[in-house]
């Protein structure tokens, strides 16, 4: 079985951030959301990977390189512009050739044992089989309705009175005889080629179409607060490892990951909490579920449920709480003028200040 990773798409959910990354490279627990895809790709049974880049391409490919980190050999597949997952799936027809293969979004994670669905789809082998999960609000998914026997009926995206609580989460088993599908449909109501409309054009001329439960944790991390709650979620699994220094004035509560060279002083961190390497917390308080990545600097300030992106800095700011603060990003009080607020802030950006 071989698989098709996307890492192209817009990313329009997720600005400012995703003015200056791709979004599959946002960091969850330190580390890159498509790398967790990556790993599970790879759990799955493949080894080639297809991976659909867009105008980060360079990116993309500096963090994933050939794959062989993941154990994978990777090919990228460049794809112009957005023009959706069925159009992904025709740009990597000569890559895919007449194999078997699991499509994989590159900003969906799932945690927790992935290979009961490969195994399911590989025993029973219909057409395609969807990895699915329940959403208590699934207005925002493609929504999937089966019949007594877990068959597909229909498929329907972003429904706005949906009936059925079970969506499809973003990683889908397909056979070849989904070429034929994204060969066939046109463009749906946003102007791509869906692949829901795929999976409904295999189900309308008979083709078996199953479900498959994901029984672990799953979040699409398009939107901010889809990237702190999946944040939260992976923390909770940390296990305490001090690779850098941590003064006799600081204290450490709970798990705290704080990773080489960087330095805690005269702090408090409470777990679950990383600190990236060359990072420097000084007089501040960090966490719980907060990641700080590399080389950021903070001081005299209060951190908690949140994600700090490489090299930020933030001082004398008290209470910050729920942010993303992106790459090299600066929070502090303002200088001469300190009563007043002062912002630099890139489009789309969103800030909330304590009335
Ligand atoms: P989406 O999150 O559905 O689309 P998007 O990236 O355009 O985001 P937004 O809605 O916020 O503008 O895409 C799911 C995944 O598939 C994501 O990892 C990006 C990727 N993708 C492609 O690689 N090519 C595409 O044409 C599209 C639409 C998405």
């Amino acid at each position: 079985m071989k698989a098709l990773v996307l890492a192209g798409g817009s990313g329009t959910r997720l600005r400012p951030i995703s003015y200056t990354m791709p979004k599959q490279l946002v960091p969850v627990a330190n580390r890159p959301v498509l790398e967790y895809a990556l790993e599970n790709v790879r759990e799955l049974g493949a080894t080639d990977v297809g991976i659909i880049v867009g105008d980060w391409a360079r990116e993309i490919a500096a963090v994933v390189g050939d794959g062989s980190r993941f154990g994978l050999r990777t090919r990228y597949i460049r794809q112009e512009r957005p023009l959706g997952l069925a159009h992904c799936i025709r740009l990597a027809r000569s890559f895919l050739g007449d194999d078997d293969f699991v499509l994989y979004l590159g900003d969906v994670m799932l945690h927790g044992d992935v290979r009961p669905l490969a195994d399911d789809f590989l025993r029973r082998r219909p057409a395609a089989q969807l990895v699915v999960a329940r959403a208590a609000d699934p207005r925002s998914f493609g929504v999937v309705e089966t019949d007594a026997d877990g068959a597909v009926r229909r498929m329907v995206e972003k429904p706005e009175e949906p009936r059925s609580d079970m969506v499809a989460t973003g990683v889908y088993f397909f056979t070849p005889a989904v070429h034929e599908a994204v060969a066939a449909i046109g463009p749906g109501a946003r102007g791509e080629l869906e692949v829901t409309d795929a999976v409904q054009w295999l189900v309308d001329r008979g083709l078996p179409v199953g479900v498959c439960e994901f029984g672990g944790y799953w979040k699409d991390t398009g939107r901010a607060e889809d990237v702190l709650e999946c944040n939260r979620r992976l923390l909770h699994g940390v296990r305490t490892r001090i690779a850098g220094e941590v003064d006799p004035d600081s204290e450490l509560v709970g798990p705290v990951v704080v990773e080489r060279g960087a330095r805690v002083v005269r702090s408090r961190v409470e777990g679950p909490a990383v600190i990236g390497a060359g990072t420097v917390v000084a007089d501040s308080r960090v966490g719980p579920y907060t990641s700080i990545g590399e080389n950021c600097t903070l001081r005299a300030s209060e951190v908690s449920d949140s994600v700090v992106f490489a090299a930020a800095s933030i001082r004398a700011v008290a209470g910050l709480h729920g942010s993303l603060i992106g790459r090299g990003a600066c929070v502090a009080p303002g200088g001469r003028d300190g009563a007043r607020h002062r912002l630099v802030v890139g489009d789309h950006a969103r800030v909330e200040i304590a009335a």
